[in-house]
């Protein structure tokens, strides 16, 4: 048994976090004097709400992540197999990287080496999911990048020395508007040599009680992890919102074919965020658009992925069609 210390340390290749600061406040200013109201969902995931997307992701209501993790079980083999010689696995969005293990170790199994390279937005959350690794899976070459998608993308066009795997799980890409999505599929395919893959979880269209219990459980986990965007700006930009006058809302657009959720003012309401000069009027009711979570048909996806310029070279469902994972191939 290797000793921690005989093991390296994950490379860590992280942005700026000022720049982080001063994006988030520009989007916050904007976000809450627009109308209607909206905050970007990228902000989510401070660490406090990585943490709490974990806790979303044990969630009984929330089928996304054991349906995807039954498809990567019954398949892990397989994928690996489609790779003749050493890759890189390259994960957007890699959170605590939970379902990337089976992966890992499926490629370990069958080929003594990997290499990883995790693209997530929660460094600390990088730091911990990536330390775990290094101990679990020694042989595992990682370099990690705390980055956002756009940054990421970057380094998928460095990655270039050996085939990649490149992983964007747990339907991330549905916060994507679907001319959004198509063409972020367009700019990853750029990336990619002949040989590369790209591996996309993508949630279906289904009962709008299901996604909506999916996204407003019982325990309230979600309605915290919605929340946390208010306590992040107070944290952060010194706001001073009552979390208690706010309330999570979470609704499916059958039309649209996304989970919108949204935070309610309960009153009417001023709230100050004192390191944006900014005070800010709520009308009793008034919501803030805080996500859209879109979900696809089997026909949807094909169109996705047509105007991506990727083939869909494989599909596979969990046994209650709830959930895809797409193998895409550039076209
Ligand atoms: C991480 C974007 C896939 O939309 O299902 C979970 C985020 N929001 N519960 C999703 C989320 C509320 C999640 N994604």
């Amino acid at each position: 048994m290797p000793t921690a210390r005989t093991l390296k340390r994950p490379e860590l290749i992280a942005d700026n976090p000022d720049e982080h600061l001063a994006a988030f406040a520009r989007d916050v200013a904007a976000g809450l004097t627009a109308h209607p109201k909206c905050l970007s969902c990228c902000y989510f995931y401070d660490h406090q709400g990585s943490l709490l997307f974990e806790e979303i992701c044990q969630l009984e209501e929330y089928y996304l992540t054991r349906a995807e993790r039954e498809i990567l079980l019954a398949r892990a083999a397989e994928i690996a197999a489609l790779f003749p010689g050493e890759i890189a696995l390259v994960e957007l969005g890699s959170g605590s990287a939970t379902k990337t293990r089976i992966l890992i170790e499926a490629f370990l199994r069958q080929r003594g080496a990997l290499r990883y390279v995790p693209v997530d937005i929660s460094r600390t959350m990088l730091e911990e999911s990536t330390l775990a690794l290094r101990d679990e899976y020694p042989e595992l070459e990682i370099v990690a990048v705390a980055a956002e998608y756009t940054q990421g993308l970057r380094h998928l066009a460095a990655e270039s020395a050996r085939p990649k795997l490149v992983l964007w799980l747990g339907s991330n890409i549905g916060n994507f508007d679907r001319p959004e999505a198509a063409r972020f599929l367009r700019q990853v395919r750029e990336t990619m040599a002949p040989c590369d893959r790209l591996l996309v979880g993508v949630d279906l269209r289904k009962e709008a009680v299901v996604l909506e219990r999916a996204y407003d459980d019982a325990r309230g986990v979600t309605a915290q992890f919605n929340l946390n965007l208010l306590a992040r700006i107070n944290r952060e930009m010194g706001g001073h919102f009552d979390l208690a006058m706010f309330r999570h809302r979470a609704l499916y657009d059958e039309e649209m074919g996304r989970v919108e959720m949204y935070l309610d003012s309960l009153v009417d309401q001023q709230v100050r965020i004192d390191r944006l000069g900014l005070e800010v009027s709520f009308a009793a009711g008034e919501p803030i658009h805080t996500e859209n979570s879109y979900k696809y048909s089997g026909e949807e996806i094909q169109a996705l992925a047509r105007s991506a310029g990727v083939r869909i070279e494989r599909q596979w469902f969990d046994g209650a069609r709830r959930f895809s994972v797409n193998l895409l191939a550039p076209e």
